[in-house]
């Protein structure tokens, strides 16, 4: 069963922080979870959500800043929002890294990164895993790269979330927690799907998650697991 940690350690450490990813690799994680903007010049910025207000000192949309106006803010008043470049550079050991495409306008650009660093770094393509609510992002991914692994994305309908995995062919599903029983995980294994569900992190709730026997559990507090 392979953990993942939920924007690096974020029990720890200010999450989607390289201090945060760092802290999740000396747990010896076996994959990484991060979520992915665009700045105004199409830099990757590696944030959750679409303005930096509640995780940074600054105020304003991802999408309407630049990568040098977006490096002046702190998180923590310490920490930079990382680029996506950062992270892959980061990672230096067996760790797979979940991006989470936070809209479709992301697509593109993460395939073309991915694909430069199989150059760069020799990694194969099971080293990423490209995740979205948003399943056109998920589809012009499959589009652009059919070697990319996907990860479908479900708060809500599982039956649908399996049915667009079956049609794109993705390598694992990652639904809400509280959409699993031992039943349905077992259903979606049988159709050749891998499941990750999230964000699960009281001790009580891991302890039942592991007997569906997911693939993976994607958390907050990796030593957890
Ligand atoms: O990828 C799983 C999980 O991160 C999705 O929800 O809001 O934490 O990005 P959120
Ligand atoms: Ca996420």
């Amino acid at each position: 069963m392979k953990k993942i940690g939920h924007r690096g350690a974020k029990g720890y450490e200010p999450e989607n922080t390289l201090v945060s990813f760092q802290k999740a690799l000396d747990m010896r994680v076996d994959g990484i979870e991060l979520d992915v903007h665009l700045s105004t010049d199409d830099e990757l910025m590696v944030i959750h959500d679409e303005t930096i207000d509640r995780t940074t000192n600054g105020k304003g949309f991802v999408n309407k800043l630049s990568l040098r106006e977006l490096k002046v803010f702190r998180i923590n008043r310490t920490y930079e929002i990382p680029t996506l470049k950062e992270v892959f550079d980061l990672v230096n050991q067996d760790c797979f890294i979940n991006i989470e495409l936070k809209n479709y306008d992301t697509a593109e650009k993460v395939v073309s990164l991915i694909e430069k660093y199989v150059v760069k770094k020799g990694w194969k393509y099971d080293r990423f895993l490209v995740s979205s609510f948003d399943w056109n992002a998920l589809q012009q991914v499959a589009f652009l790269n059919d070697k990319i692994p996907i990860g479908v994305l479900t708060e809500t309908n599982l039956d649908l979330a399996l049915a667009f995995a079956k049609f794109i062919q993705a390598k694992s599903i990652h639904p809400h927690f509280h959409l699993l029983t031992k039943e349905n995980t077992a259903q979606m294994q049988e159709k050749g799907l891998q499941v990750f569900p999230w964000t699960i992190n009281e001790l009580e709730d891991i302890q039942k998650i592991k007997t569906f026997n997911v693939n993976g559990i994607i958390t907050d507090f990796p030593n957890r697991i």
